[in-house]
């Protein structure tokens, strides 16, 4: 780089607790749906070593905690050993590159059906209330209230799957809280009917997601453990009526067990494809937080850049322009053209075709390509 080049705020380094990041610069969890009968493929770990740089964080897609926790075709689990086993060569594959990997670890609860279910039982959720069948094309099954004396055995799932994820190598876990799945069904006040000490006022409905935090924490270190929120979004007909009171409340509970990084979702990705122009919203929860704060949703460049400068965020996390631009950093670095990112191929099975087959940018098309500005 020319000496007087400019600096690019998200090519900045960055210490994240103990790790070294070299950028901002971090691949968002993207579900692929290419992981047959719920166990990692060898694909993925070209997929994902494509988008490995020395010192760049990536984490993981969305990875279930146990035979109840899924919702969608051909996701990966981390449950079984077999499972673990089939993570063990992917995350090399990363670590080989430098990367720093952290495994997102999840359960749907009630955006699921029986026939993912083990014995075609119903899906598990805090209600017994169902997302509308027919949504997003899926005729999603009525849930059955957890019991009480259930729960601590759903957290227990959370910590064998953090130590599973740690003996396979990766550098931590990331628990979802986010987009409508279990622990944000049960944080959120459209959805949690309980009238137990894990529903009712803010404090009993995030009793749910603080105890997953505290039990995973306890497992593996909470040098080791970030979460993701989207208290803002409203992901699967789950929406919270006081989403800034929700958002820094976890913040404030994350403070208490000392996590690495705070990962949230732009109000403006409320609705996917949408870009509402709500800048900012996450300022009070980035305030609040005492470790790293990750901001995601929508994000390009410019913004990209401009949250960093502006300390909105330490790391951005980018989910579309990264599944379509496996060297998006040096893409980001060289200001140069994005492949555009194809839908219909998002959540195929195909090992190859819109999976590890996006385009790297060629030394020819930087000599012969105008830079592009955004
Ligand atoms: C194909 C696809 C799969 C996704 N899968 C997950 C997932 O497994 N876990 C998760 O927390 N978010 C998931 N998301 C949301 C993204 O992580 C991200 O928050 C969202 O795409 C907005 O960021 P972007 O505008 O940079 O794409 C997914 C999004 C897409 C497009």
């Amino acid at each position: 780089m020319a000496a007087n080049a400019p600096t690019i705020p998200l090519l900045t380094p960055y210490k994240m607790g103990k790790f070294e990041l070299s950028h901002r610069v971090v691949l968002a969890p993207l579900t692929r749906n290419r992981s047959y009968g719920n166990t990692p493929q060898p694909h993925a770990a070209l997929y994902y070593s494509q988008r490995t740089t020395p010192g760049g964080l990536l984490i993981t897609e969305a990875t279930g905690v146990s035979d109840t926790a899924q919702g969608y075709p051909e996701t990966p689990g981390i449950w079984t050993k077999e499972q673990v086993e089939a993570w063990k060569p992917i995350v090399n594959a990363v670590h080989e590159k430098g990367g720093i990997f952290f495994c997102q670890i999840w359960h749907v609860g009630r955006v699921s059906t029986t026939g993912y279910q083990p014995n075609g039982e119903a899906p598990i959720s805090c209600t017994d209330k169902g997302v509308t069948p027919g949504l997003d094309g899926v005729d999603w099954s009525p849930p059955r209230r957890l019991r009480t004396d259930e729960i601590p055995l759903i957290i227990n799932d959370f910590r064998l799957a953090a130590r599973n994820a740690v003996e396979a190598g990766f550098d931590g876990v990331e628990v979802h809280g986010a987009n409508g799945y279990l622990i944000d069904q049960f944080m959120k006040d459209t959805v949690n009917d309980r009238t137990d000490r894990y529903g009712g006022s803010l404090e009993n409905r995030c009793r749910f997601a603080v105890e997953v935090v505290e039990s995973v924490v306890k497992e593996i270190g909470p040098d080791r453990v970030g979460m993701r929120l989207s208290p803002f979004a409203n992901y699967m007909e789950t929406a919270d009526t006081n989403p800034e009171a929700l958002g820094l409340y976890m913040a404030n509970a994350l403070n208490k067990y000392g996590i690495l990084y705070l990962h949230a979702i732009e109000p403006r990705m409320a609705k996917i494809g949408d870009r509402y122009e709500t800048p900012h919203s996450l300022l009070p929860m980035r305030k609040a937080f005492r470790g790293t704060f990750i901001a995601a949703g929508g994000y390009r460049r410019d913004e990209g850049n401009k949250a960093i400068a502006e300390n909105y965020a330490d790391l951005v996390a980018f989910g579309r322009l990264f599944l379509a631009n496996p060297d998006l950093p040096r893409r980001f670095k060289l200001d140069a053209p994005l492949n555009k990112y194809n839908r219909d191929t998002f959540y195929i099975p195909d090992p190859v075709v819109g999976y590890t087959d996006y385009p790297f940018l060629e030394d020819s098309e930087l000599r012969s390509a105008p830079s592009s500005t955004s």
